[in-house]
């Protein structure tokens, strides 16, 4: 199975997190800004923040512009200080490609000014980590069958 992992990032935040759970895939973490050519992916993690309540400009401008034939399946995670923001607007785009979107968009706690201050953390990284593994053996499974 071929699994990726994208991401972009103002802060710096999205581009740890993307780290991390590539490193445990045994892939590259690619930034959208080197533009990543996605050819037969099985499974696209796709990390972002969250700005004025929406995901990256530049995010929805890459997605917008990719095949979607190449795409099986997609998975968001989200870095935002409030932890509650999802990139609506961003599965719209995916499921509009007709790339399916795993239900579960998983949250990770990041900082803005006083809020979250030092998140991501480690523990962060970790549940981040949790939830790819989870994906990638759904995704697996299902592929499988
Ligand atoms: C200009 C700006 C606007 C932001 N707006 C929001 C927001 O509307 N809601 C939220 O939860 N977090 C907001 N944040 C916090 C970011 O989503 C958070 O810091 C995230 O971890 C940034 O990811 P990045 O470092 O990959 O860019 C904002 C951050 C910045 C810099």
């Amino acid at each position: 199975m071929k699994s990726r992992v994208i991401y972009c990032t103002k802060t710096g935040h999205s581009r740890k997190i993307a780290r991390a759970i590539a490193q445990e895939l045994q892939v590259q973490a690619e930034d959208i800004k080197t533009g990543p050519v996605l050819k037969d992916v099985d499974l696209l993690f796709i990390v972002g923040g969250i700005y004025a309540g929406k995901s990256d400009p530049a995010m929805l401008g890459y997605i917008n512009n990719i095949d979607g034939s190449m795409v099986r399946k997609a998975a968001l995670v989200t870095s935002c200080a409030s932890k509650k923001q999802k990139q609506g607007m961003l599965r719209e785009l995916l499921e509009s490609k007709q790339i399916e979107v795993v239900a579960d968009e998983f949250l990770c706690q990041g900082s803005f000014l006083f809020v979250g201050l030092g998140r991501p953390n480690k523990a962060d990284l970790s549940h981040a980590i949790a939830y790819a593994t989870r994906v990638v053996a759904e995704v697996q499974k299902q592929i499988e069958n």
